[in-house]
């Protein structure tokens, strides 16, 4: 991504009292145009142009991202525990940072090693998921194709973090390495060389062999960074394998497939399939339900994938 010179950044997110001093683009056939400079503060009034022209992206320079994303990281915790900002709201500036994060981490695989970083973007996403109903609904909007492998991997994250909660109840540090793991899960693409992990329309079938090496390469990269924990790493490393033995990298089967990664499996599934990796081809909440369901005892083992319907049923708009 390196090259790419304009990042997108969904309107909902930009708000008028968390969001830097940086000139904003809008993208007008095809070409940048200077919205507003940094001397002037995106106010309620530009806010609601841009909910009449139905703008749902608007655009910064790449090298303008660090900034944004430090901007909104130390804002996150002041602007999810206020009243007057609704949940939408939050969800939109929330996972856009999150976003933010692993695009960071992908264009600068070193980034990987500041675990601090993470862990406080996970806490807060942990609070918000279980907490706020809109949480899941509001992610879908904030998707744009171009962005796929990091949008979905904030969705990933949220899926999961409330799968185990609500599945499991699992204590809360082990909730952080599962948030952490999912934000990384598709790390490994980083060291697939060319353009492949930037194409989104190849991640689906392509060069699928290659793509395959991707849980194992990412759970080396991260392990050697040595500052990730043990259920994080599973996360990576097993969150291709099925429950019939036929996934990847180790081909475990059935309940030898730690359970993290099991629920990884179905997070990563849903996303997938809802997000769409190619256009065009996005699934209704429905039909991906439909879809995994066929998957019962196949990819997915059968109790874990009707507790985990019976979750996402019940969190669908
Ligand atoms: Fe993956
Ligand atoms: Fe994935």
């Amino acid at each position: 991504m390196k090259d790419h010179f304009w990042r997108a950044i969904s309107t909902d997110s930009i708000d008028t009292d968390y969001f830097p001093a940086i000139p904003l683009f809008m993208k007008t056939s095809g070409n940048y145009v200077l919205y507003k400079d940094a001397e002037r503060q995106f106010t309620t009034a530009d806010r609601s142009r841009m909910e009449r022209t139905g703008t749902q992206f608007m655009y910064v320079r790449a090298g303008d991202m660090q900034e944004i994303s430090k901007y909104l990281e130390e804002k996150l915790k002041d602007a999810l525990s206020r009243d007057d900002i609704d949940s939408d709201r939050k969800a939109a500036i929330l996972y856009q940072t999150s976003i933010n994060y692993v695009i960071d981490v992908f264009e600068d695989p070193e980034e990987a090693s500041n675990l601090d970083r993470s862990r406080t973007l996970v806490n807060h996403l942990m609070a918000f998921v279980a907490t706020d109903a809109a949480a899941l609904r509001s992610i879908g909007s904030i998707v744009n194709h171009n962005f796929y492998i990091f949008a979905h991997s904030a969705q990933v994250a949220a899926l999961n973090l409330l799968a185990h909660d609500v599945l499991f109840n699992v204590d809360p540090d082990e909730l952080t390495d599962v948030g952490v793991g999912s934000l990384l899960h598709d790390f490994g693409m980083t060291s697939l060389t060319g353009d492949l992990a930037r194409k989104a329309d190849s991640l689906a079938d392509i060069e699928y062999y290659k793509l395959k090496r991707h849980a194992q390469q990412g759970y080396e990269d991260l392990k050697a960074t040595n500052v990730y924990g043990d259920v994080a790493l599973t996360v990576v490393r097993h969150h291709h394998e099925r429950y019939d033995g036929d996934g990847y990298p180790a081909g475990l089967k059935g309940n030898n497939i730690p359970r993290s990664a099991q629920l990884s499996a179905l997070c990563d599934t849903y996303s997938s399939l809802t997000l769409g990796k190619v256009k065009g081809q996005t699934k209704s909440h429905d039909e991906a339900v439909k879809l995994m369901l066929q998957e019962s005892g196949k990819g997915f083992n059968p109790e874990l994938l009707s507790r985990f319907v019976e979750l996402v049923n019940a969190r669908k708009e």
